[in-house]
């Protein structure tokens, strides 16, 4: 049978699910609700079977309805995801899943009480240049990890209820979250605002994990160029994940150092770094549009009634990041993170 949906919010990102929701053979999309009637007028003519709103409470209410998408404001997540939990239903949230981590821990326990499927639209994780890098950091290829490295600016789009972290960041730590699989103990975050409402549009944020890898993000709307790049280095092997590269998105380098510390004719210990230039390979990838992965892995949570891999605790790990980052935003101090959301897979 197929799995009703309903679909909240349909501004920038809204007709991205919309349309991946629509496609999906076992799904059937059975309403979109927005506040803003212009925005759902413009789906009138390209989905002429859904039902278009603007009552929440209508969506809630109809039985048929099995899954909730909330892409709405993040300002918004937590009410629009309890009162569908409440009504029975599943959800997919857009990332990030709360504006605090209390209301994600509120949310996953509500789910697990119920039931329901709660997954976070963690968009990243459905890419197939990440699950490719994952399945080679997996198979040991890349010897252990040691750091992460990410970039994401852009002259992009100011908003005026998140900071630059909590709009950007999420994509990094999310795909951070799910190929390593170790959470931070602490992060250190800089930045600042520039256009003199508060909000920091330019921020770094350094990170330590437990495993002892080091972890960098710079995520920016005030940059002229745009990059999209994450660097991961390993103790045999090195990666690049350029997601604006049209032909090699990912590059693997057979690079590395190797250090030793041999006693000279003296007695003496001196370091010496030998280094490994090797090939580079660009692997092939699942070019499967990410959404499309993310919303038949959705599905078929709900169908097997399995755990997504982006699940509420997912959310709350990102999260719990944001809270200490945004803490430390305004500290100018590091911020430790008890390990307490646990790894969900
Ligand atoms: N995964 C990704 O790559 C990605 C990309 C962009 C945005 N997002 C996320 O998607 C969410 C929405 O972002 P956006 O850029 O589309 O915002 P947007 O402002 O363009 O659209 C939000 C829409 O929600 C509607 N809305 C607000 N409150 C509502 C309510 N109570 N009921 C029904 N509709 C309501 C608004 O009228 C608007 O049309 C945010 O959480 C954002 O972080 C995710």
């Amino acid at each position: 049978m197929a799995i009703n949906v309903a679909v909240i919010g349909c501004g920038y990102w809204g007709p991205n699910l919309i349309r991946n929701f629509y496609e999906n053979p076992e799904v059937e999309v059975s309403y979109v609700c927005d506040l803003m009637p212009e925005k759902l007028a413009k789906l009138a003519r390209r989905y002429p079977t859904i039902k278009l709103t603007n009552s929440y409470d209508e969506v809630l209410k109809d039985s048929k309805v099995n899954a909730v998408v909330i892409v709405t404001p993040v300002f918004t997540h937590f009410k629009l995801a309890k009162e569908a939990l409440l009504a029975g239903k599943h959800v997919l949230v857009e990332k990030p899943m709360c504006s605090t981590s209390a209301e994600c821990h509120e949310l996953v326990a509500l789910a697990e009480e119920k039931g329901l499927t709660l997954m976070v639209d963690h968009t990243f994780v459905y890419h197939g240049a990440v699950r490719k890098i994952k399945s080679e950091i997996d198979k040991g290829d890349f010897g252990d990890v040691v750091y992460f490295d990410s970039t994401r600016i852009n002259l992009g789009l100011h908003q005026n209820d998140v900071n630059v972290v909590w709009d950007l960041a999420p994509h990094d730590l999310a795909t951070m979250d799910y190929l390593i699989n170790s959470n931070p103990v602490s992060v250190h975050a800089t930045g600042a605002s520039h256009i003199g409402n508060g909000i920091e549009d330019i921020a770094y944020l350094s990170l330590t994990l437990e495993n002892g890898v080091i972890a960098h993000l710079n995520v920016s709307w005030l940059s002229p160029v745009k990059i999209r790049r994450i660097l991961i280095g390993g103790t045999r092997k090195m990666v690049v994940y350029d997601d604006l590269d049209p032909a090699e998105k990912i590059k693997i380098y057979d690079k590395g150092i190797k250090s030793e510390e041999p006693q000279t004719s003296e007695g003496r210990h001196e370091r010496l770094i030998q280094y490994r230039i090797g090939d580079m390979r660009a692997p092939v990838f699942d070019m499967t549009e990410a959404l499309k992965a993310e919303v038949e892995h959705f599905v078929d949570c709900i169908k097997n009634k399995t755990t997504p891999v982006t699940d509420g605790r997912a959310g709350l790990r990102v999260v719990k990041i944001l809270e200490a980052a945004n803490l430390s935003l305004k500290t100018g101090q590091p911020q430790s993170l008890e390990v307490a959301a646990g790894k969900s897979k």
